[in-house]
């Protein structure tokens, strides 16, 4: 079961083990998408639709994959939506969302697969994370918070069933990705976000996160230049903090200017939504959904 599976990392997951023989279910909150993705991918994909952060939602989810796919293996969680803006300027529903689908999402799938895991004496489960887990960014504090929060929850969860023979926990960390996840965002920061370089292609984190299912790992880091980032942030805060304001004007909101709106946070946003963004690995808008909703706002 791909979370998420509609769009960017998860739709380069679904794609990359469908391709590989396995029978995937899509999930999604957009009914529409999942249709056409499903189709798309073939080879019996199925789907649901379902808000993260919605239990009962979840929970129907994985019973029915149970029900027609007659087991569930694996599930690789991606929701998770994003809203720029300080701090003071993301309005508190918003903030609260954001967190609520990354943090209480992977609560509400913990609790309902890892019992299916445990009465099939097995099962994998991966989250995909991201760098901005373990660093704090200013003007994408509520994405921050909802990553690290996510972070802490999926390593409690870890340490919790480490001694469950045949089930595993595994978080993968990415770097900037080449999705329409940028464009997609909610911004109040007065402009449209950008993916930072180094990016890397979405099949990259994809072929991460299908490894995992069969050698699981507490963490694992994808996209050059994260290391670097983390040890910065760690090591030199004072010189990270003086730099990391300009930089993210510089690198992550360059985008055309926007007036405020949530963006795909309380609804999804299908005709976004695909397996690329459009970037350059160098942070150029080349193509795709993100240079079409960019001539959009103009
Ligand atoms: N792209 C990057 O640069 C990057 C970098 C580091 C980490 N990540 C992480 O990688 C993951 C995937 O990001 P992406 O770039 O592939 O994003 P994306 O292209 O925006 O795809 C997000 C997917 O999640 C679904 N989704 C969003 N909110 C949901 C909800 N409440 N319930 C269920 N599904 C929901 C979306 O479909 P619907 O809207 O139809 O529900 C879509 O299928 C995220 O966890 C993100 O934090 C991304």
């Amino acid at each position: 079961m791909v979370v998420g599976g509609t769009s960017g990392i998860g739709l380069a997951t679904a794609r990359l083990l469908v391709e590989t023989g396995e029978q995937v279910r899509v999930v999604a909150r957009s009914e529409e998408r999942l249709r056409r993705v499903a189709a798309d991918l073939g080879g019996g994909t199925t789907w649901a639709v379902a808000d993260v952060s919605d239990p009962d939602a979840v929970q129907a989810a994985v019973d029915g994959c149970v029900r027609e796919h007659g087991r569930l293996d694996a599930v690789v969680t991606t929701a998770q939506p994003m809203a720029y803006g300080g701090v003071e300027q993301v309005p508190h529903d918003v903030l609260t969302q954001v967190v609520a689908v990354g943090v209480g999402g992977v609560g509400n799938l913990a609790r309902s697969v890892m019992p299916v895991f445990r009465s099939q004496g097995g099962g994998s489960l991966v989250v995909v994370g991201s760098l901005l887990g373990e660093i704090a960014v200013p003007g994408m504090g509520a994405y921050c918070a909802a990553k690290w929060g996510q972070m802490a929850l999926v390593r409690a969860l870890q340490v919790e069933t480490r001694r469950e023979r045949g089930v595993h926990v595994s978080l993968v960390l990415p770097g900037a990705v080449d999705t329409p996840v940028y464009h997609l965002a909610g911004s109040y920061a007065g402009s449209a976000g950008s993916a930072p370089p180094p990016i890397v292609a979405p099949e990259q984190v994809a072929k991460a996160c299908v490894r995992l299912l069969d050698h699981p790992r507490r963490a694992v880091h994808v996209g050059p230049g994260t290391l670097l980032t983390r040890t910065g942030f760690r090591m030199m805060p004072a010189i990270y903090d003086r730099l990391a304001g300009p930089l993210v004007a510089k690198v992550a909101l360059r985008g055309p200017g926007v007036p405020d709106h949530p963006g795909n946070v309380f609804a999804p946003r299908p005709d976004g939504e695909s397996e690329r963004g459009g970037w350059t690995p160098d942070g150029r808008l080349r193509s795709g959904p993100g240079r079409r909703a960019r001539w959009r706002r103009r």
